[in-house]
């Protein structure tokens, strides 16, 4: 035979030589929880393996992370039910739970790359990512307002990348207006131009207690997971409005939207493998019906596909499989 693909596979060495995609530690960016308190850990239900931390149990976790070769985490704060309300007035407060984490981290784990999301849902009565009205809907350009300054604070507070994830049409102009306005040249934007309305993010609404109870799910502003036309379109929109990288959520599903948005735009792309993609191999890596390697297998396929960056729960344990 002339040609036989086995010949390249046939010894580690040679595997290694031709391999395609690699993964290593400074592709992927770990997403915890914050809570209010004092040597708190609260296991998520949901997500067998997370806990909401309070912020002095979130520094060592950080810090011991950042060491071993995690460059980035994403922060979402879990806020107290009593600080609800229906505008999420708490997400603009220099002194919530969000922006006391990351001014803590900033000041101990200096170098470390710090995500912080922008949307009103951890902070709303409602769950919604914004501002509603009587009937429910939720309004653009008034939670726009909000959301600049949310954004605002946060850079304020130290973050590195401000990441909106609420899916209002404006909102990255109007962050990146008000943040050059205001000295935070160098605040990168992340915007999520690629979020789909999806059922995947059901155990993090849980983690957050943003639950949707009476009014409906996030179709009107999240996207239809039917569409690739309307996802190239929201990410030229983003890039345009001054996006310095794209976020597409969720992951696994979506590898084909990924790898289209990157040989289009060749933009700084990441992609979230999100709460239940977690939460499903999670349980059967616990069950051992799974080998633990597959966390590997699921994360090189993003590489594969054209990510530059990677949003997983599995961070700590891809240190553990890196280092084997
Ligand atoms: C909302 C937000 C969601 C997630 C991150 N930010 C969920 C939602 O749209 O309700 C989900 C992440 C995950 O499932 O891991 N701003």
């Amino acid at each position: 035979m002339l040609t036989r693909l086995r010949r390249l596979r046939k010894s580690p060495s040679m595997r290694a030589l031709f391999q395609e995609s690699t993964l290593s530690l400074s592709d992927i960016i770990y997403p915890i929880f914050v809570i209010e308190g004092i040597g708190r850990t609260v296991p998520i239900g949901a997500m067998p393996g997370q806990n909401l931390y309070s912020i002095d149990r979130l520094i060592p976790l950080v810090a011991s992370l950042y060491g071993a070769g995690i460059k980035g985490f994403a922060i979402f704060p879990c806020i107290e039910p009593s600080l609800k309300d229906l505008i999420g007035s708490q997400a603009c407060n220099a002194d919530n739970v969000l922006n006391k984490a990351v001014r803590a981290i900033k000041s101990r784990v200096k170098e470390c790359v710090i995500f912080a999301d922008v949307a009103l849902d951890p902070y709303t009565t409602h769950g919604h990512d914004g501002i509603v009205d009587d009937t429910g809907y939720v309004l653009n350009d008034e939670t726009c307002e909000a959301l600049v300054q949310q954004a605002v604070v946060q850079a304020e507070s130290g973050a590195d990348v401000i990441c909106p994830s609420d899916m209002m049409d404006g909102r990255v102009k109007r962050i990146r207006h008000v943040l050059e306005s205001r000295g935070h040249k160098n605040t990168a934007i992340m915007a999520y131009a690629v979020k789909y309305a999806s059922y995947f993010y059901t155990p993090f609404r849980q983690a957050v207690g943003s639950v949707q109870q009476d009014k409906g799910d996030k179709k009107t502003y999240q996207m239809n997971f039917a569409n690739m036309r309307e996802a190239m379109r929201s990410v030229e929109v983003n890039l345009k409005e001054g996006a310095d990288m794209i976020m597409i959520k969720p992951g696994m599903l979506y590898l084909d939207v990924l790898a289209h948005v990157k040989r289009t735009f060749m933009a700084p792309t990441l992609i979230y493998q999100v709460s239940a993609e977690y939460s499903m191999l999670q349980a059967m890596i616990e069950n051992k019906t799974l080998d633990k390697r597959c966390i590997l297998e699921s994360l090189i396929a993003f590489k594969r596909a054209g990510a530059d960056a990677i949003f997983t729960y599995f961070s700590p344990e891809v240190v553990a499989l890196l280092s084997k």
